[in-house]
């Protein structure tokens, strides 16, 4: 038993393999088949944006892809490059790009899971980025750091086309660039830049064909761009990830079982599927502590449950006040998301407009705060416009506030 505890993926962190990685069907396969296209993936703190990212980079690197466009993808977390402009921006998208290429040429051929999991374990060979820019004449300096260099929009496109071109010899006929936590540039002030470039790469005829842009992040990547008006959003298709459905919380709950040897309860499943309300990282963590409980051989009593709860309570305090966000730092719920939200503690459920009359806010308003709770994960959509309260576990802290 304790090895199987040994071996659990560390659910805290992104999903990077696919045996683990559930759901997320319909939007995998949207943008599988359409990689070229310009998408914003909005969602609040923990409802899987990166492990979707990633299940769209193995899905693309898979040489069994049944697509007529198969597009290399590199994944760049923004919140870890932290590029000090839109030129040092221009040359860590090719610095990752080549990076990631060399990588990948580096992979056994195997199955997938294999491969994604010996891609994502390579480390590039050092300065592989710099020898390719020298190679191509382009000047810049060499002696700086990575958040030091910089490339102007010619010697990007020169380095850009000349890698769409070795592409065309490991089956690749374009690049998506998979751009997680991109609300980071929208608290920069060249952030403006940033769009607009990026818009401009889509309108550039030599580029476009051979371009995909996939940006996730927080909310404040859509209020950000539509105050400013970017032109980047008038052509981005948006998309808010939400809590999972039932069947794919049946699928995580299954899963974990098998590979941890557990029997639960009726009893047990029901306290998971109320608690968890299928926030797929709330489940995860709500799974980790009963199944460390059922490793001891105890099973829920009512004063057994009420600890249990307390302790998940008290260890997703902090992350609880970023989602409810009353000092207004992590730029999740507003005011409008708070009153919405206490409505449906008391009737449960709801659609736009019996929401518009207990709140007395527009129901322009009320859909948009519900998106909000939606990709923050604490309620549902049920269908027929109507929309019920989600986990539990959420709506007991907000209770103890
Ligand atoms: N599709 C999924 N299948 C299984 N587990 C998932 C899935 N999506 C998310 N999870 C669980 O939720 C956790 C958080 O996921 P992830 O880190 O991808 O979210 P995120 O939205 O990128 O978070 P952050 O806001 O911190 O960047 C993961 O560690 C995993 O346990
Ligand atoms: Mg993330």
């Amino acid at each position: 038993m304790a090895s199987q505890i040994e071996n659990r993926p560390n659910y805290r962190l992104p999903i990077t393999d696919p045996l683990y990685f559930v759901g997320r069907r319909e939007l995998l396969k949207e943008m599988q088949q359409k990689p070229l296209d310009v998408r914003i993936l909005l969602g609040g703190r923990r409802i899987g944006k990166t492990s979707t990212l990633n299940a769209f980079q193995w899905s693309l690197l898979d040489p069994n892809i049944d697509n007529i466009v198969r597009v290399f993808p590199v994944l760049i977390d923004l919140q870890v490059e932290q590029p000090k402009d839109l030129e040092n921006l221009r040359y860590i998208l090719i610095a990752r790009l080549r990076e990631s290429i060399d990588r990948w040429k580096q992979v056994p051929l195997a199955s997938l899971r294999e491969m994604y999991r010996s891609f994502i374990r390579q480390i590039a060979s050092g300065e592989i980025a710099v020898s390719f820019l020298q190679q191509l004449n382009i000047k810049f300096n060499i002696t700086n750091p990575d958040n030091e260099r910089r490339l102007i929009h010619d010697d990007f496109l020169l380095a850009f086309l000349k890698t769409v071109n070795d592409l065309e010899s490991l089956k690749f006929n374009g690049i998506c660039f998979l751009l997680d936590g991109a609300e980071f540039l929208t608290s920069q002030d060249w952030a403006n830049n940033a769009w607009s470039y990026l818009r401009g790469l889509k309108s550039d005829t030599a580029i476009k064909p051979f371009l995909g842009l996939l940006l996730s992040g927080y909310r404040e990547l859509k209020e950000y761009q539509q105050a400013v008006g970017s032109q980047l959003l008038n052509i981005a298709d948006i998309k808010w990830l939400s809590p999972l459905t039932a069947l794919e919380m049946e699928e995580i709950i299954e899963c974990r079982v098998r590979k941890e040897s557990i029997e639960l309860s009726k009893k047990n499943l029901a306290v998971i599927r109320a608690w968890s309300g299928a926030h797929p990282y709330l489940l995860q963590q709500i799974l980790n502590s009963i199944f460390d409980i059922c490793q001891e051989g105890v099973d829920f009593s009512s004063s057994s449950l009420k600890v249990l709860i307390e302790n998940l309570i008290y260890e997703h305090d902090n992350e609880f006040k970023s989602w409810w966000n009353e000092d207004k730092s992590s730029g999740s719920f507003g005011d409008r998301e708070r009153l919405i939200y206490q409505v449906f503690m008391q009737h449960r459920q709801g659609t736009i407009r019996s929401f518009a009359q207990q709140t007395k806010l527009s129901p322009i308003d009320v859909k948009n705060g519900l998106d909000i709770l939606l990709g923050t994960g604490v309620i549902h959509k049920v269908g027929q416009g109507r929309y019920e309260i989600g986990t539990r576990l959420f709506e007991e802290w907000v209770k103890w506030q």
